[in-house]
């Protein structure tokens, strides 16, 4: 029906006929002459409808926003004066011949351009409006450049692109699951995978070497800006390789990425350990563009007279760290108080702080509400942190878990507010993450999943597992988790050491994956592998704010799509074949993005 997209028109077609096919995006009427402005996905293009073609004329004069037109016409250059560099076919417009209106539309429940007047759920409701947007498109368009050059690397290395099952069995990737009620095994349930771990597993165990799929996963989980429900991965396995090697493989491929889509170089990708990684940034995702560490002053604290911070600085699991932030003596004491709140998010009963206005002085030059008790050991601290005059240097002390979290958030929010960032684009890897966690219950948590190999003996394993590291990874960039992923247990011993550790017992683990495990047992490789989150890359890339920007029908906090009003009431009479009796009539839903 078309010759052109709209925004591919320029100067070297003028003369040319053309024909578009669009919506209308703006009608103007001139003194007789109606101008319109033509939007389909690849742009704008103006149409000049002049009443010496009376039908196309009466068409034009019918034509609302958003109709839909196909409009046959001739390029020219806009006359002087009217043409607009600011825009990619600015300098032309088409001068009309025919003008057919193919659909009409009704009033759009917001103008395009006014789309930040709506809420983001009148957006979320109407999506597929809210999709013409060229901002919205142009996110679309990138996604689908980024999974080109993906698939490209890796295929050229390759990785064959193998579909895995969606409704499968829980996957111990440490959410809650999605479960889908079987018709046909009553009171049975599938899971959605969380990921698809097992299966890229036994695709080893097969022999196919080299995996990759550009997969859905299903967490039931709190939500927030960089999480979704339903989201994708770039899911990655391979046989017979270790860490350095599957690191290689992915890190070239994010290169060759934002080299192929952004044209962009990125820097060198350091090495951190999970452990110095807590140290110095408080966070095992760490944001290196802004230039803020934290700093242990536990020694220094052992003896002052102020229990907030003698007390963790003397215990075993306690921290007391310093942030210095230079210039930040002109913080307000609106500001450090609302930054007193924020870290009491992450549970910090309070945000200590020394204003350094004039070093020289002494104890005199120095404002804050602490400081009369560190007589004796204020030099050496602002020595430590590299205090000079203008500087503000914040304090944690608590649970060293709690003073992590807490000054390491608040050193990214400074890196924000005060726009501290040194560079575009700070990847680095995470390594040597611990093998488990301890949450306080009364079982060792896997810190990644249970078939992750530690880089210790089983012996060793079975005597400390809480000192055990892992073989995982993480990817991360500009403070987001792109991806992780670790070699895995292939030994059987090991394994069976593992879920031990885990107390998981031989029950419990045949139940959950039995047959991942059983698999193991006939003939599987050494194998490794990783997923990165696609929504968070895209999101990374196209500088959008949430994952939620870059799907194209992305669900709200509370995890519905106001648009088909899902998840929604299902009939009694389904319910019955499912076996399934509610226990309560259903609220009424209320819902927010
Ligand atoms: P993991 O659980 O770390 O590892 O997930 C891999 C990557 O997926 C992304 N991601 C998410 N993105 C959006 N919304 C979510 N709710 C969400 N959850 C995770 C993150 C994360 O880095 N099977 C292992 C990988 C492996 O070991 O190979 C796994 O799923 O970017
Ligand atoms: P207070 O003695 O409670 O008035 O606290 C003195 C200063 O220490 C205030 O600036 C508090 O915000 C701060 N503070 C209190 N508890 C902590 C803590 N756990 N870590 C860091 N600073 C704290």
């Amino acid at each position: 029906m078309r010759s052109h997209y709209c925004g591919q028109l320029n100067e070297t077609l003028v003369d040319q006929e053309v024909t578009l096919c669009g919506w209308v995006h703006r009608r103007r009427d001139h003194g007789g002459v109606i101008f319109l402005d033509m939007r389909d996905r690849d742009g704008i293009a103006q149409v000049v409808v002049d009443p010496d073609t009376p039908d196309a004329f009466a068409h034009a004069d019918r034509a609302r926003s958003e109709y839909v037109l196909r409009i046959r016409g001739r390029i020219r250059l806009r006359p002087e004066g009217t043409q607009n560099p600011g825009m990619p076919t600015g300098m032309i417009e088409v001068l009309a011949k025919e003008v057919e209106v193919l659909n009409t539309a009704a009033t759009p429940p917001f103008q395009l351009d006014e789309h930040g007047k709506v809420g983001e759920e009148v957006r979320l409701k109407y999506r597929y409006i809210d999709l013409r947007r060229p901002e919205m498109i142009d996110k679309l368009r990138l996604r689908s450049r980024i999974t080109h050059s993906v698939r490209a690397y890796l295929e050229n290395e390759g990785f064959l692109d193998i579909e895995t099952p969606v409704l499968t069995r829980a996957t111990p990737e440490g959410a809650r699951d999605y479960l889908v009620p079987s018709r046909t095994h009553e009171g049975h349930f599938f899971a959605l995978p969380q990921s698809p771990q097992l299966f890229k597993q036994l695709l080893m165990v097969s022999g196919l070497d080299r995996y990759y799929q550009v997969a859905k996963c299903f967490r039931d989980e709190d939500l927030r800006a960089d999480r979704q429900p339903e989201f994708t991965q770039i899911d990655i396995e391979a046989s017979f390789i270790d860490e350095e090697a599957i690191m290689g493989i992915t890190e070239g491929m994010i290169r060759q990425l934002f080299h192929d889509v952004l044209d962009v170089e990125l820097p060198a990708f350091p090495r951190m350990t999970y452990a110095e990684a807590m140290r110095r940034y408080g966070s095992d995702k760490p944001d290196l563009r802004i230039p803020l560490e934290l700093v242990d002053v536990d020694d220094l604290m052992k003896d002052v007279d102020f229990k907030v911070f003698s007390g963790p600085a003397n215990a075993d699991d306690g921290r007391v760290a310093a942030l210095k932030v230079s210039g930040g003596a002109k913080l307000t004491r609106k500001e450090i108080d609302e930054y007193t709140r924020f870290v009491g998010i992450y549970g910090a009963k309070g945000l200590a702080w020394i204003k350094v206005n004039e070093r020289a002085k002494g104890l005199e030059g120095l404002q804050s509400p602490i400081v009369k008790f560190m007589d004796g050991i204020v030099e050496t601290l602002l020595d430590r942190v590299g205090a000079e005059d203008g500087d503000i240097i914040f304090f944690g002390a608590d649970k060293a878990r709690i003073v992590s979290e807490a000054i390491g958030a608040l050193r990214v929010r400074l890196g924000e507010d005060l726009d501290l960032y040194t560079q575009a684009w700070a990847p680095l890897w995470v390594v040597d993450f611990p093998m488990f966690e301890d949450d306080g219950g009364a079982r060792l948590q896997a810190l990644h999943h249970p078939f992750t190999a530690p880089s210790c003996d089983v012996e060793t394993l079975r005597n400390n597992p809480v000192e055990a590291l892992s073989r995982a990874y993480d990817m991360v960039l500009n403070g987001t988790e792109l991806g992780g992923g670790s070699i895995r247990i292939h030994d059987q011993a090991m394994q069976r050491a593992v879920l031990e550790v885990l107390g998981i017992g031989e029950d419990e683990a045949n139940e959950k994956f039995g047959f991942l495990l059983e698999a193991l047992k006939f003939g599987a490789p050494p194998h490794g592998g990783l997923a990165f989150g696609l929504d968070r890359l895209v999101m990374l890339m196209t500088g959008a704010r949430t994952i939620r920007e870059v799907i194209a029908f992305p669900k709200t906090q509370s995890a519905a799509d106001l648009m088909t009003d899902a998840p929604g009431e299902v009939s009694a009479e389904q319910l019955k074949e499912l076996n399934i009796r509610l226990r309560q009539k259903p609220k009424v839903a209320t819902d927010e993005a």
